[in-house]
C-alpha cells in the first residue's frame, strides 16, 4: 500500500503540479472501493442526499453524516478521509460549529471537515482549525444555500462576482482552510483563484485548472436519479447493472432455474464434506 495521504501530501501534489483526486463515498462499499482504487480524498459528502432519497442537502443531518462517516472510515485505509458539515451545523456560532466538527471526528472518524462559505464564516474556520480541526473550504454554487443562490447556476462569469470569489478564497485561506472546492465556477474564474492561492484548488464543474478535481460518486458511476449536471462524466452504468441483475434474479426465481443444483446445499453433499 502506498503512503497514507495526509494534509502535506496534497500540499505536496500542488508543488509537484500533480492532479489531486477526490471523490464522495457514503458507505463501507463505496468508501472501500474508493480507496483501492488510489484516490487521494474519500469525501462523505452530503450529496448523501442522493442516497438517502432526497431531493436537495437540506435535509441531511449531523446524525445521518456520523452514521454515513462511521461506515465509510470502516472501508477506507489510505486515502485522507473527509465529512462534510450539513445544513446549519456550523452558521449558528463558532463554538457550536467546533462541538459538531469534532463529533464528526471523535464518532464518524473524519480526519477533516469541509465548510461552504466565504468570508462571513472566517471566525468559525479559525476557531475550528486553531482547534486542530483541519478545514476545507467550498465556494462557488453552495447547494447548502440553494435557495438563497436561486439554484446551481454557474458562479464567476460576471467579473464583479469573479473578484467576490477571489476576496472569498484569500480570506478563508487566510482563516486556515488547506484547501478549497470550487463548485461550478466559470474556467476563467477558476484559473485566476488557483492562482492566487498558496492552497490547492479542488473543481467540480469549474475547469481543468484546477489542482485537483472532485465527483460525486452516484454521478461518476450512473446510480443518481437527479438531473445530471452537464460537467459529469459517467464513468459506469451501475443504475443499469443493478436493475439488470435484478431483473435477471426475478426472471429465474419465476422460471425455476433459480436455484439449481449448483447454489445448493444438497443433504448428501453435505454428510460428504
Ligand atoms: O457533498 C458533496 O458531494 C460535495 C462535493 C460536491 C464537493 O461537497
Amino acid at each position: 500500500m502506498a503512503d497514507k495521504v495526509r494534509i502535506a501530501s496534497l500540499q505536496q501534489l500542488k508543488a509537484e503540479s500533480k492532479k489531486i483526486v477526490m471523490v464522495t463515498a457514503y458507505d463501507y462499499p463505496t468508501g472501500r472501493l474508493a480507496d483501492e482504487a488510489g484516490v487521494d480524498v474519500v469525501h462523505v459528502g452530503d450529496s448523501l442526499a442522493n442516497i438517502l432519497g432526497y431531493g436537495d442537502e437540506i435535509p441531511v443531518t449531523l446524525d445521518d453524516m456520523i452514521h454515513h462517516t462511521a461506515a465509510v472510515r470502516r472501508g477506507v485505509k489510505r486515502a485522507l478521509l473527509m465529512a462534510d458539515m450539513p445544513f446549519m451545523t456550523y452558521k449558528v456560532s463558532p463554538e457550536e460549529a467546533l462541538r459538531n466538527a469534532a463529533r464528526l471526528v471523535q464518532q464518524g472518524g473524519a480526519e477533516v471537515v469541509k465548510m461552504e462559505g466565504g468570508c462571513e464564516i472566517c471566525p468559525t474556520i479559525r476557531k475550528v482549525a486553531q482547534a486542530g480541526i483541519a478545514v476545507m473550504g467550498h465556494i462557488g454554487v453552495m447547494p447548502q444555500s440553494v435557495h438563497a443562490q436561486s439554484g446551481y447556476k454557474v458562479r464567476g462569469k460576471e467579473a464583479d462576482e469573479t473578484e467576490r470569489l477571489i476576496e472569498d478564497a484569500l480570506a478563508i485561506e487566510e482563516a486556515g482552510c488547506f484547501a478549497i472546492v470550487l463548485e461550478v465556477v466559470g474556467w476563467d474564474s477558476a484559473r485566476r483563484i488557483t492562482e492566487a492561492l498558496r492552497v490547492p484548488t479542488i473543481g467540480i464543474g469549474s475547469g481543468a485548472e484546477c489542482d485537483g478535481q472532485i465527483m460525486v460518486m452516484v454521478e461518476l458511476i450512473g446510480l443518481s436519479f437527479r438531473q445530471q449536471p452537464r460537467y459529469v462524466k459517467r464513468y459506469s452504468e451501475a443504475g443499469d447493472a443493478i436493475r439488470g441483475a435484478v431483473e435477471s434474479f426475478a426472471r429465474e426465481v419465476r422460471s425455476g432455474a433459480y436455484p439449481d443444483r449448483q447454489h445448493a446445499y444438497l443433504a448428501r453433499e453435505k454428510k460428504e464434506e
